[in-house]
C-alpha cells in the first residue's frame, strides 16, 4: 500500500500515519521528522535549513526530493509506505511520480480555527516524533512520553507567527496538489475534525 498524506499543518497527518503504520506494518516516512532529526543532529542539511523550518517556510525542493529518494530506496519501503508531508509542491509531486507509483492520496481536511487549537496544544517526543495534545490526546503522565517516560517538548515552529506562515505556505504551494491528484483519480478527502478514533476508522475504510 503506497500512500501519501496531504493536508494543512496540524490536520493530524502524523498522528494517523503513526497508527496506520502499526496497523499495516508499513513505514511512516515523515519529511518533517527526518528534517527535524537532521537539525537535532546538526548535520550539514540540518544547519542549512534550521532557520527556514523554525520560521515555517519550505525547505528547497532539491533537498527534500533527494531525502525521499534515498528513503524510498530502502528495502522496508518496497512493498508500501506512508509519505507524510511530502510532496508539498508541484515540483516534488512531479519528482515523486518518477520514483514510484501511488495507490492513494489522503487529503486531510480541517479548518484554520481547529488547526490553531491543535497546534498550540501539541506536545512531541523529540526522539521518536510521537505526538500528543494536552487536551485532545494527553500522555498518561503529564509532560512525559508514554513509551520512554522522557520529556515532551513544544515544536519550535508551533508559535503563532510560524503557524500563520505555515498556513500561508500550505495555501499557496501545497493546496494545488489537491487538484493535481484529483485529476489522477487517486485522491480521497478525509474529514479530520472528529475524534482521533473516528478519523482512524474513516481512514481504514478509505485505504481498504
Ligand atoms: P511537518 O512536520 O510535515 O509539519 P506540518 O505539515 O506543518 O504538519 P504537522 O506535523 O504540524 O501536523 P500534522 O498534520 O502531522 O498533525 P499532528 O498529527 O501532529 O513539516 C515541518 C516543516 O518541515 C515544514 O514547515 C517545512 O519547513 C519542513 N518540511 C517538511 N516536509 C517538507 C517538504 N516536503 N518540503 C519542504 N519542506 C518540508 O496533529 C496535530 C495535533 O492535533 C497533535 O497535538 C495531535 O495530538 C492532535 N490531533 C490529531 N488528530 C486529532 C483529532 N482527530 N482530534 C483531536 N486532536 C487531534
Ligand atoms: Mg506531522
Amino acid at each position: 500500500m503506497k500512500l501519501v498524506f496531504l493536508g494543512p499543518p496540524g490536520a493530524g497527518k502524523g498522528t494517523m500515519a503513526g497508527r496506520l503504520s502499526e496497523e499495516k506494518d508499513i513505514p511512516h516516512i515523515s519529511t518533517g521528522d527526518i528534517i527535524r532529526g537532521a537539525i537535532r543532529n546538526q548535520t550539514d542539511l540540518g544547519k542549512k535549513v534550521k532557520e527556514i523550518v523554525e520560521a515555517g517556510g519550505l525547505v528547497p525542493d532539491d533537498l527534500t526530493i533527494s531525502l525521499v529518494e534515498e528513503r524510498l530506496g530502502k528495502s522496508d519501503a518496497r512493498e508500501g509506505f506512508i509519505l507524510d508531508g511530502f510532496p508539498r509542491t508541484i515540483a516534488q509531486a512531479d519528482a515523486l511520480k518518477k520514483m514510484t507509483s501511488l495507490d492513494r492520496v489522503i487529503n486531510f481536511q480541517l479548518d484554520d480555527e481547529e488547526i490553531v487549537k491543535r497546534l498550540s496544544g501539541r506536545r512531541v517526543h523529540k526522539a521518536s516524533g510521537r505526538t500528543y495534545h494536552i487536551l485532545f490526546n494527553p500522555p498518561k503522565t503529564e509532560g512525559k512520553d508514554d513509551v520512554t517516560g522522557e520529556d515532551l517538548i513544544t515544536r519550535p515552529d508551533d508559535t503563532k507567527q510560524s503557524i500563520e506562515k505555515r498556513l500561508e505556505v500550505y495555501r499557496n504551494q501545497t493546496a494545488p496538489l489537491i487538484s493535481y491528484y484529483k485529476e489522477e483519480g487517486i485522491l480521497t478527502d478525509l474529514d479530520s475534525s472528529p475524534s482521533p478514533d473516528a478519523v482512524f476508522a474513516d481512514l481504514l475504510a478509505a485505504v481498504s
